[in-house]
This record gives structure tokens, sequence and C-alpha cells, in this order.
């Protein structure tokens, strides 16, 4: 942790994409903070090589049916084996953080219960909205989801395709993580 360019090694759990495309989007920003970060996908291999040298290891997952991909779940047992929480930071993707005030641990239901079942006390704990997209979805997930959204107030048209991520949010979240790295030096 004594190296001058700080480092954040990222790994992520996305089924349609969007987790991806935000860590790929906190990457960039983490770069041009001065700030190196590595970005694995957990789904590429069955076992992963924790790189606990990291000044941070943010674990960003997609939330499929109230639960975050099992890839990730795996992935943060292996992690809290291998890194202390206070160098762990988790990002949780899911439509709910479309709403105001649903981006935070308090605020956010999967985030907070993530936390609570597992004990975790992380650096940094986020929630960004992901996207929806129903003419991508099976029948069975596309009703599903139009069920959920019809007791949240959201879109049930079946052609709606809305990408829900705050990308200044996605920015903001950068500055966090490159002064919690920068902090530590
Ligand atoms: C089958 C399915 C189930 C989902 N379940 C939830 C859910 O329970 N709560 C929620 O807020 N978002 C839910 N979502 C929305 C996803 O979290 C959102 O689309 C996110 O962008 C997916 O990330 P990914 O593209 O990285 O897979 C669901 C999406 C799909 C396709």
């Amino acid at each position: 942790m004594t190296s001058e360019r700080p480092r954040i090694a990222i790994y992520f759990a996305s089924r349609d994409g969007q987790t991806r495309k935000i860590v790929e989007r906190l990457a960039e920003h983490l770069d041009r903070r001065g700030v190196g970060a590595t970005v694995t996908d957990l789904a590429a291999s069955v076992s992963t090589v924790i790189d606990a040298e990291a000044d941070l290891v943010l674990l960003a997952s997609a939330i499929r049916y109230g639960f975050h991909l099992p890839p990730a779940r795996r992935f943060l047992a292996q992690l809290r084996t291998e890194v202390p929480e206070t160098r762990i930071a988790v990002v949780s993707v899911n439509l709910t953080a479309r709403k105001p005030g649903r981006q935070t641990a308090e605020g956010n239901v999967y985030l907070r219960n993530w936390l609570k079942r597992t004990g975790l006390r992380p650096a940094l704990a986020a929630a960004v909205a992901g996207r929806l997209d129903y003419p991508a979805y099976r029948w069975f997930d596309r009703t599903m989801i139009q069920a959920i959204m019809t007791l949240t107030g959201g879109p049930t048209d079946p052609t709606t395709v809305v990408e829900y991520t705050d990308w200044a949010e996605v920015e903001a979240l950068s500055e966090e993580l490159a002064k919690l790295v920068k902090a530590r030096l």
C-alpha cells in the first residue's frame, strides 16, 4: 500500500451488462483521478484470485429477484477471509435505486439486507440504478417485473427500455472511492 498510485481492484457480477457498464465507467473516472483500477468479471471463471494487496477491493453486483447474483455472494464469502472489511467496498445495481433516497445502505432495501445478513461493515456501500429493458426479457421475467413496477409506480408498457443509471452519481462515487484510497497513502 505504499506505491504512489493507489489501486482499486473491482470485481463484478452482471447478467444483462449494466453492472459491467457501470464498473467500466467507474474505472475510467478513477484512472482520471490518478487511481489505478482493474476490472474482473466474476462469471468468467469458477474461481477468482483476489488481489488482496489492492488498496481497496470493490464488489459490484446486479440484483435479480431480491438477491445479488450468486457469483457475487460466493466471492464476498471468499473476500472476507482475505481482505479486512475496512478495505472492502460494495455496489448494488438494481431498479429500486431509481428512486430518490434509495442509493444508500440505509435507504436501499437490497443493500441494507445484504449488509445485515452478512454482518459486513464495508468502507463504502452504495446502490446504483440499473436498466429496464422489457423487450429483452423472457415472458416470465417481463411479467414479474411488470408486477413489481405496478406495485412501485414504474413503467409497465412492455416496449419500455430505460437506462435509469445516474452517470453523475457514478462519477461522484468514483470521487468518493478515490478519496478513500488517497487518504490511506
Ligand atoms: C429477471 C430480473 C429480475 C430482477 N429483479 C429485480 C429486483 O428484485 N429488484 C430490483 O430492484 N431490480 C431487479 N431487476 C433489475 C436489475 O437489477 C437491473 O435490470 C440491472 O440493471 C441488472 O443488472 P445487469 O445488467 O448487470 O444484469 C431485475 C431484472 C431482471 C432481468
